[in-house]
């Protein structure tokens, strides 16, 4: 979950879905991605997001945005917020029973960099770089938690 559902997390979707489907996981996992705001709703990924993730293999174009709805944090097992922001955002209309599913997402990356992923939007395109730079270290630690949930029988 990011903002407007147009960067980073269809980017993240996206490398989440090519991971799963490099390690023949798409049966096990899933994932999908909204936005805490609503202003892009039923919009295509921002054109720099497409390039930045088709210059890594993955194909956003099929991807529409769309908002958080209350029902996802029943739905997923986890959900991960792109930056602290967004954590908040989320924390704010969580059901107060389902908020330990309401994660940072770069708590899931090896170099874990304060607050978050940072929002590219107004940026350059080196910014849409480092957002995949993180994006690739942090789906595999998505990946990685799910499987030990999963074990865990959680
Ligand atoms: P995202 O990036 O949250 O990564 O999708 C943004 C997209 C749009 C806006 C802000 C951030 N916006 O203000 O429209």
């Amino acid at each position: 979950v990011c903002l407007g559902n147009i960067c980073r997390s269809p980017s993240a979707e996206g490398m989440f879905r090519a991971l799963l489907a490099r390690r023949g996981l798409e049966g096990r996992f899933g994932a999908d991605s909204a936005g805490t705001g609503n202003w892009h709703v039923g919009a295509s990924p921002d054109p720099r997001a497409r390039a930045a993730a088709k210059e890594r293999g993955v194909d956003l174009s099929g991807l529409r945005a769309r908002s958080v709805s209350p029902d996802d944090f029943g739905r997923f097992d986890l959900v991960v917020g792109m930056d602290e922001d967004n954590v908040e955002d989320l924390l704010a209309v969580c059901p107060p029973g389902l908020r330990g599913r309401v994660r940072l997402f770069t708590d899931f990356t090896a170099s874990r960099p304060a607050g978050g992923v940072p929002d590219p939007y107004y940026g350059g395109p080196e910014g849409f770089d480092r957002m995949m730079d993180l994006i690739e270290e942090g789906v595999k630690g998505v990946l990685a938690h799910l499987e030990a949930l999963e074990e865990g029988g959680g």
